[in-house]
């Protein structure tokens, strides 16, 4: 399972002051040299925490992959293009949202996604759509022509007691099963964290996590080094 590593918290730290420490293109830079598979940044309408000289900056530096999270809307289309990372995410965005709060509606919104998909394979970009565990939003993704499916874990995360853990990881394995079944690539992510990380591990569909709060929360104690080794070692636990 490869392992992407979401800086967006740097960027609020940041934020915070109103400076530019601590910065997170430098951070990411530092986890590529540690081993993660790619950076993920989400540039928010609100601009609440990655800006756009982040991104652009991020594009001419990293050297693994940029996954840029983004709200399927036509000034964030438009940057998208223009910057080409290698994977767009689709994600739903509110404003009073404390992080993203679960997937985007891909058949209620199936014609917005259908042009925005279009828009960004024009420009070389491919499209994940992060969604939850449902088999007809995997089905209505297809049909669109993402290349990826991002599952939502979140649920997985929150749920507490055995049976509903298991139920969870059920709903996403299923799921991952169905999606691969359909030629998507399998990515993951939202609250996974170093223990909930040692029973999905097992999933065989999924190709690759997201992670930012646990990882980036970790590096406080540890550094950053080992935060993110001892995540690579999880991540590559079934491989
Ligand atoms: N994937 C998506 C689509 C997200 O929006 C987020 C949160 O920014 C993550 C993964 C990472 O979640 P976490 O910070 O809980 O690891």
């Amino acid at each position: 399972m490869r392992f992407c590593l979401n800086v967006d918290h740097i960027a609020t730290l940041r934020n915070v002051r109103g400076e530019v420490q601590p910065d997170p293109v430098t951070f990411a830079l530092m986890a590529e040299q540690y081993g993660i598979d790619g950076i993920v940044v989400h540039l928010r309408e609100d601009r609440r925490h990655i800006n756009e000289r982040d991104v652009r900056l991020l594009r001419e530096l990293v050297t693994t992959k940029l996954d840029l999270e983004m709200a399927a809307i036509g000034e964030i289309i438009d940057i998208a293009c223009d910057v080409r990372p290698e994977l767009a995410t689709i994600v739903p965005e509110r404003r009073q949202e404390l992080t993203t709060e679960g997937g985007i509606n891909v058949i209620d919104d199936i014609n917005n996604l259908r042009n925005t998909i279009h828009a960004l394979h024009q420009s070389e970009i491919s499209v994940s759509l992060f969604i939850e565990p449902d088999l007809n939003q995997i089905d209505a993704s297809a049909e669109i022509n993402a290349d990826f499916i991002e599952i939502h874990t979140g649920h997985y995360a929150n749920a507490i007691g055995e049976e509903n853990i298991f139920d969870e990881l059920e709903r996403v394995r299923v799921a991952a099963k169905h999606a691969k079944k359909l030629g998507l690539g399998v990515n993951a992510g939202h609250g996974l964290n170093y223990i909930n990380m040692k029973e999905f591990v097992a999933i065989p569909d999924i190709d690759e996590v997201s992670i930012g709060h646990a990882v980036i929360a970790r590096s406080l104690f540890v550094g950053l080094e080992l935060a993110i080794k001892e995540m690579i070692a999880l991540t590559r636990m079934n491989s």
